[in-house]
């Protein structure tokens, strides 16, 4: 038996039940535009059930819709697609946000007056069935559209938290219903979700095509809706803008009708650089050993040759021409010999003792050190916690590229435990700037590639940081170094 049958048999809505009521319509049938009338006049005067109406029209188009409703009613026939029709008008009092008590009440109105018409048309006993019969039917449409109105609240309430959790969940999920539509998905924060996508629209709208396509995500979503398992799919590659772009997707399959599918979007585009900065790194790293043991083994030779070439020199008359060229083979020499050291100390372990220092003093003691012209600015004085050592080589180092980068140097103190060194030469080029504290990337012709990465593994290994700064003129570096502990941050 059906529903709709099983409710009728319950209230006994029989033969003559359906004969009364027919038989009522004609009296109503007269009083109907009053009734209706009534019947919104009444929920005028209550506001939280005026709020449900958007205009006056809404209400004259609706006031002909109860005149219809009120003639099904009273005329039928009352069979399945009454039915039907009854539970439609739960969901929709659910889609305009009809606080359930109005529908009691208003019927309450609704079956009193017509109970009222029947009363003063119809013989006392006549009236009395009448009554009877219209109070089944009404009851039997409450029941009908409250059923429906309980289930689509429910319904409504469900999908809300769903759009509330998963909107504010601190990762990047799509949640799709069976049509295959987004029906909740994270706040478009992420760089990845396009913030003009709204939920009800399919994937495409939300994920950029060539992560769909490369990911080939449809498939995946296929393989998880089949096996109702997850299915991962572990790396996607997205290029943007030249820029390369890492995700792992997770599809979960749920087989819930407010939510068939989740799609998990996880960015690992740090992750990936990161492994490939700590291969790159290992490689270097074996690669510094090795050129530690070559330079171990090109310095005995080196001094060989340097010393006879000071013994050929020294035995050479002081005009002969070919101390010309010893002279120009000692230069490769020496220049080969600050090579290995530079390789050396690029390859070997920092021994960092760092001691509370002047920065100040520091600066002087380096700028003495390397022969540069300097002018030093900054009042600011600062006590850190470094290498005397180390930060003067470093000094050193920079003041000496700068100086050979041309025009003025200068040395800035300050703010704080830094300093930075700065020339007035051509500045860095794009293409060398991302690579440039590299070992063997240099700006120039004579130098070694290793200077800049030195200087930048010296200052790290004592707890500070070498940085190239932006601007516009020459190039421009600055030394941080850690303050020293008894100052006030
Ligand atoms: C006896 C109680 C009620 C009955 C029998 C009834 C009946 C109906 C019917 C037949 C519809 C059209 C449904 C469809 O589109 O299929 C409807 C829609 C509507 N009802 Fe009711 N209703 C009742 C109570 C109320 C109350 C108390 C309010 C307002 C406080 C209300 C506001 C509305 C609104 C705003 C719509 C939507 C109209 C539209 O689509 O523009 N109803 N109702």
């Amino acid at each position: 038996m059906s529903v709709w049958q099983d409710m009728l048999t319950y209230v006994d809505f029989c033969e003559s039940d359906q004969e009364n009521l027919r038989a009522a319509w004609p009296l109503i049938e007269s009083h109907q535009q009053t009734i209706v009338t009534h019947f919104y006049d009444i929920i005028l005067g209550h506001p939280d059930a005026r709020a449900v109406f958007d205009d006056q029209a809404q209400v004259l188009r609706l006031q002909n819709t109860m005149k219809q409703w009120m003639k099904e009613l009273l005329l039928g026939p009352w069979d399945e697609a009454y039915f039907q029709r009854r539970q439609r008008i739960g969901r929709v009092h659910v889609r305009i946000r009809l606080p359930e008590r109005y529908m009691f009440t208003a019927m309450n109105r609704m079956r009193q007056d017509m109970i009222d018409v029947v009363f003063d048309n119809a013989e006392k006993d006549q009236a009395k069935e009448m009554c009877r019969s219209i109070s089944k039917i009404a009851d039997l449409d409450l029941a009908a559209m409250t059923s429906t109105y309980m289930e689509a609240r429910e319904w409504q309430q469900l999908r809300t938290l769903q759009d509330l959790i998963i909107h504010n969940m601190p990762v990047t999920v799509l949640c799709l219903d069976a049509d295959g539509q987004v029906a909740s998905a994270t706040a478009p924060g992420t760089r990845l979700l396009n913030p003009q996508a709204t939920v009800g629209q399919p994937l495409e709208a939300f994920l950029p095509p060539e992560l769909l396509e490369v990911a080939n995500l449809e498939a995946a979503m296929e393989r998880a809706q089949r096996s109702g398992r997850v299915v991962t799919i572990p790396r996607a590659l997205l290029i943007e803008q030249g820029n390369d772009r890492h995700f792992r997707i997770t599809v979960v399959p749920l087989a819930h009708e407010l939510a068939h599918m989740l799609v998990h979007l996880e960015e690992l585009t740090d992750v990936v650089h990161a492994e490939v900065r700590a291969q790159q790194a290992e490689s270097l790293a074996r690669i510094g050993t090795l050129a530690a043991n070559i330079a171990h083994e090109i310095r005995n030779p080196l001094a060989a040759i340097s010393a006879t070439l000071q013994v050929i020199g020294g035995s050479l008359a002081t005009d002969d021409r070919r101390k010309v060229v010893l002279e120009k083979v000692g230069d490769q020499v020496f220049r080969l010999d600050r090579l290995v050291s530079d390789l050396l100390g690029y390859s070997r372990p920092a021994q960092v003792s760092n001691q509370v220092t002047e920065l100040r003093s520091l600066a002087r003691d380096a700028v003495a050190q390397s022969g540069v012209d300097v002018e030093l600015r900054g009042e600011q004085d600062c006590q850190v916690f470094a290498d005397p050592q180390y930060t003067s080589q470093v000094i050193v180092n920079l003041l000496q590229n700068a100086r050979d980068a041309g025009g003025p140097v200068w040395i800035e103190l300050g703010p704080g435990p830094t300093l930075r060194i700065c020339d007035s030469g051509p500045g860095v080029s794009a293409e060398v700037r991302d690579r440039l504290f590299e070992p063997f990337v240099t700006t120039k012709t004579r130098g070694t590639g290793l200077g800049l990465a030195i200087s930048r593994k010296y200052t790290e290994a004592m707890g500070g940081s070498l940085e190239l700064l932006d601007g516009d003129g020459g190039a421009c570096f600055r030394i941080g170094l850690l303050r020293a502990p008894h100052e006030a941050p």
